[in-house]
């Protein structure tokens, strides 16, 4: 169930939309900022919300790649495995994220700390390879950078 505080911070976003299901990326969004990822409880409870079926609602987050369906690590890296930065070099990020803190994509941390997730395009192709880790985006990634990037994600 939503707490009063979810259900005042969503309303708030849903002013935006000229209609609740316009809102429903952001709500997943807020929802996940709040409880770290969206469960099938949250599923429910957001479409309950949007009046909207859960199924509706799976579609959505299962689409939109920011939504985790599964629950991760304090911090998020995207790294992206596209045309320009597979070329570029994504492979050896790969393998030096892999070797510094053993996980794989879509694996995390036994700490907590990190998530791994492949995503397409960051529009950094000028940059590749790029990441993301949470909302910041690096370009010109190279494996002996990863650890100084890291630093800041503690
Ligand atoms: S292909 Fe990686 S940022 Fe565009």
């Amino acid at each position: 169930m939503l707490s009063d505080t979810e259900r005042r911070e969503l309303e708030d976003a849903l002013k935006h939309y000229p209609d609740k299901r316009s809102g429903t990326i952001d709500v997943l969004l807020l929802v996940q900022r709040r409880r770290g990822w969206i469960s099938d409880e949250s599923i429910l409870d957001i479409a309950q919300f949007l009046e909207m079926t859960s199924e509706d609602v799976d579609s959505v987050a299962t689409f939109y790649n920011l939504i985790f369906r599964k629950p991760v690590g304090r911090h998020v890296a995207f790294l992206c495995d596209s045309i320009s930065c597979w070329i570029m070099g994504y492979e050896q990020v790969r393998e030096q994220l892999k070797k510094q803190y053993d996980i794989d994509l879509g694996q995390t941390t036994r700490d907590g700390r990190l998530t791994v997730l492949p995503i397409a395009c960051l529009g950094q192709c000028e940059r590749a390879p790029a990441m993301m880790i949470d909302q910041n985006v690096y370009g010109e990634v190279t494996p002996d950078k990863v650890e100084t990037i890291m630093e800041k994600y503690k």
